[in-house]
C-alpha cells in the first residue's frame, strides 16, 4: 500500500498544479506582466518599443493562454508574430485592449491591460507593427 500511495500523491500533485495554474494564469500573468513602471510613477516609456522585447511578453502573459500554445479561442492565433501582426492590421488587436465598444473585451474575463501595457502595443502597431 505504501508503494502505491506515493505515485498517486504524486500524480494528485500533479493534477492539481495543473487546474491551478490554467485557472491562476490570467489573474497571475496580468499581474507580473503589469509591473509599475522605473519602479513606480507614471512614467511610461514606448518609444522603440519592439515586438520580442516589449509586445511579446505582454502578449505571452495575458493572451496565450487562450490564442498561444495552440490555442485559438475565437479562431485567433497570437501564438506566433504573424498570428499578432494579422490582429494588429486588421484593427482587432488594439480594439479588444482597449475595450472598445463592439469588440469583445481583452483577456476575456480577466482584468483589462494597465495603460502602460496598451500604449506599448499602441505604439509598436503605429510603427508599424515590425517583427523586431
Ligand atoms: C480566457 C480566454 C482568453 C484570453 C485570456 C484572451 N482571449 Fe481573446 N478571445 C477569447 C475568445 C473566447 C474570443 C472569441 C470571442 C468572441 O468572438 O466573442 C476571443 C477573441 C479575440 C480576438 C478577436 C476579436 C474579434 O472581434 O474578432 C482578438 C483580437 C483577441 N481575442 C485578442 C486577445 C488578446 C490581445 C488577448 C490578451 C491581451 C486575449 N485575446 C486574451 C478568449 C480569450
Amino acid at each position: 500500500m505504501k508503494k502505491l500511495l506515493y505515485p498517486m500523491f504524486a500524480i494528485a500533485i500533479a493534477f492539481s498544479t495543473i487546474i491551478v495554474s490554467c485557472s491562476k494564469d490570467n489573474e497571475q500573468d496580468i499581474v507580473d506582466n503589469n509591473p509599475p513602471p522605473g519602479g513606480g510613477g507614471n512614467n511610461c516609456d514606448t518609444a522603440n518599443m519592439q515586438y520580442t522585447r516589449d509586445v511579446l511578453p505582454i502578449i505571452q502573459g495575458n493572451c496565450y493562454s487562450c490564442h498561444g500554445n495552440g490555442n485559438v479561442s475565437g479562431g485567433v492565433s497570437l501564438g506566433n508574430y504573424t498570428g499578432v501582426k494579422t490582429q494588429a492590421d486588421n484593427g482587432n488587436l488594439l480594439h479588444v485592449i482597449n475595450h472598445d465598444a463592439g469588440y469583445p473585451a481583452m483577456p476575456q474575463g480577466g482584468s483589462k491591460l494597465s495603460d502602460c501595457n496598451i500604449n506599448k502595443i499602441r505604439s509598436w502597431i503605429n510603427h508599424g507593427a515590425l517583427n523586431n
